[in-house]
């Protein structure tokens, strides 16, 4: 019974061993870059992983550990172009791409919500985000990415904490096609309904929602 007890419990901290030594690699290339070239994410993400709102840079802090490793993915594999991310994740190994997620999946989420400017926009925002425009089947974005968009699961990410200028230009992306890394298109099909004044309006309305609590955790 001891015996048993006693291999379970060392199971136990070589796998919290294991996490913490993976979060501190993913720390450090966080901080530093690596030895292949790569710059350090915090000098855009920050440290804590708040992003820079102002910048378009996106929040990382609390987003689950496998959605952010599939983003790397679809950066190296050409199916998510952008200027700045596609050539830096040449430069990650699969492992540090692993590292580098499970230390911003370990932060916790940083809420700084951007004030609405217009009540009009804000309004019309926040019907397309609760019930979608059915009009034109567009379904509610919190039927996907949860209630107050705090995200489902590992696959539905969370939307809140992310600010306008980085919401806006994915959006866009998916119009255009630059971004063509969504399951079954989903949001393809999404964006491509959406005319210029309800993308700023649903913009407008989640970029101002506030919570420290994700759902995409890990
Ligand atoms: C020079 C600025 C810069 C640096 C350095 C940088 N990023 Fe980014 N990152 C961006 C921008 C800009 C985007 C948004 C890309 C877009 O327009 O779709 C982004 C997007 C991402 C995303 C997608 C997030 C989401 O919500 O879909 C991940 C994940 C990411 N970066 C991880 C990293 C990691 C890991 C590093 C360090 C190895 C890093 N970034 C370094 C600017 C940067
Ligand atoms: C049918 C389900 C569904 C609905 C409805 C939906 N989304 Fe999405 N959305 C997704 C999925 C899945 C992803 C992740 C795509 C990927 O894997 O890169 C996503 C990703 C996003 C992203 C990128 C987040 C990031 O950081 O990478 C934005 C922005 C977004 N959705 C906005 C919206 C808005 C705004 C609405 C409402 C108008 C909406 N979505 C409705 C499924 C949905």
């Amino acid at each position: 019974m001891h015996k048993q007890l006693l291999i379970f419990s060392l199971l136990v901290c070589s796998n919290l061993f294991a996490d913490t030594a993976q979060i501190e690699a993913g720390r450090k290339i966080a901080a530093d870059g690596n030895e292949q070239g790569a710059p350090a994410c915090m000098t855009c993400h920050m440290q804590n992983g708040e992003g820079m709102q102002e910048e378009g840079f996106p929040h990382l802090a609390g987003m689950s550990e496998s959605y952010i490793v599939k983003q790397l993915k679809d950066f190296q594999g050409k199916n998510r172009v952008t200027d700045v991310m596609t050539s830096l994740v040449q430069e990650l190994k699969d492992e540090d791409m692993k590292s580098v997620a499970a230390y911003y999946a370990s932060l916790p989420v940083i809420s700084k919500p951007e004030k609405s400017t217009s009540q009009v926009k804000f309004e019309q925002g926040r019907l397309i985000a609760e019930r979608g425009l059915w009009n034109k089947n567009v379904p509610a974005c919190f039927s996907c990415h949860g209630p107050n968009a705090v995200g489902v699961g590992e696959s539905f990410p969370p939307l809140i904490n992310q600010g306008k200028i980085y919401l806006t230009k994915e959006l866009q992306a998916w119009k255009t096609g630059t971004r063509k890394n969504d399951p079954g298109m989903l949001m393809k099909t999404i964006a491509l309904k959406l005319t210029p004044k309800e993308i700023e309006a649903v913009v407008e309305y989640i970029s101002s929602l506030s919570s420290t609590q994700t759902a995409g955790v890990k």
